[in-house]
């Protein structure tokens, strides 16, 4: 155990409006310490993962958290994994199914509740500030077109208390931050358990192209298994993921062929609005 444990929300300051929380709770002052949080009302220039926007209008829970990890720089790779965790356990509170796409989309169904976005610094080969972001629909309930996303608000048919899913979340993140810890990779059974990403068909877009094979596991850096139709087996450490629908007696190649026509998968969207290729208060395609 954690001779000293450490709190998600030792202090906690908040905003009515910022450009990203990711940015201004390194700027801000006094907020320069382990377990700091920040939130905000609502964000101008939110962002999610991999360069997309995040809308942030009022109604959403946007928060991001500074840690200071006492931990090697190759377990970096678990903390997206272990908040991802904690914010579908801290939700599932209310009284939804939330699960966890690969890395840490947080999902109802096939819709974005939720998701987090992890920024680290090295100091020389050193763990230095990693600042972490977590983003979810409450209250919020226009989504981009061509986006899949929810709020609870939208799944439960009224508003929710905003505070009290902050508080959830930070009391998870804490548990989770121990555990990490004390036992870095200690969460993964959990993690895979929670994971619709594994024993499914996907489809992983990466920065150097599509992926296509069945999502076998969790490597022990957090990266995502995936044994492609060549019968390879690769270590994914970026992308995003796309289960894909396999019909009953269909082999995941023929699958794979029908993507195109289905928008590889990302589904009509939920609401209105207007941006394509962005994040939904929320989703990620
Ligand atoms: C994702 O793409 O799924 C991650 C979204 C993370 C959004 C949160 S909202 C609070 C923090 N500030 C940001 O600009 N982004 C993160």
């Amino acid at each position: 155990m954690t001779l000293r444990p450490r709190r998600v929300g030792t202090v906690v300051e908040r905003v009515d409006e910022v450009a990203s929380t990711m940015d201004a709770i390194v700027e801000m002052d006094g907020l320069d310490k382990d377990g700091a949080v920040l939130i905000a009302r609502r964000q101008t220039g939110g962002r999610g993962r991999r360069g997309r926007t995040w809308h942030s209008p009022e109604g959403g829970l946007y928060m991001s958290v500074l840690l200071k990890p006492k931990v090697e720089p190759d377990r970096l790779g678990l903390v997206p994994l272990w908040a991802g965790l904690a914010v579908t356990r801290a939700v599932s509170k209310w009284d939804v199914e939330p699960h966890l796409s690969w890395p840490n989309d947080v999902l109802v169904g096939t819709k974005k509740l939720g998701g987090v976005l992890v920024e680290g610094s090295l100091s020389g080969d050193k763990v230095g500030r990693v600042v972490l972001g977590v983003g979810v629909n409450v209250n919020n309930v226009i989504f981009p077109t061509g986006v899949p996303g929810t709020s609870l608000r939208q799944e439960l048919g009224r508003a929710q208390d905003l505070d009290a899913v902050a508080t959830a979340v930070m009391e998870r993140l804490t548990e989770a931050y121990n555990a990490f810890l004390d036992e870095p990779g200690g969460f993964l059974e959990d993690y895979e358990h929670l994971c619709a990403t594994v024993g499914q068909p996907v489809a992983c877009e990466t920065s150097t192209g599509t992926v296509h094979g069945e999502a076998l596991g969790i490597g022990e850096a957090g990266e995502l298994l995936v044994r492609t139709e060549e019968h390879e087996v690769l270590h994914l450490r970026e992308g995003d993921v796309v289960h894909v629908e396999v019909e009953p007696g269909a082999d995941v190649a023929e699958a794979h062929a029908g993507e195109g026509a289905e928008g590889g998968g990302t589904g009509d969207g939920d609401g209105e609005g207007t941006e394509d290729d962005a994040d939904a208060g929320g989703p990620s395609p």
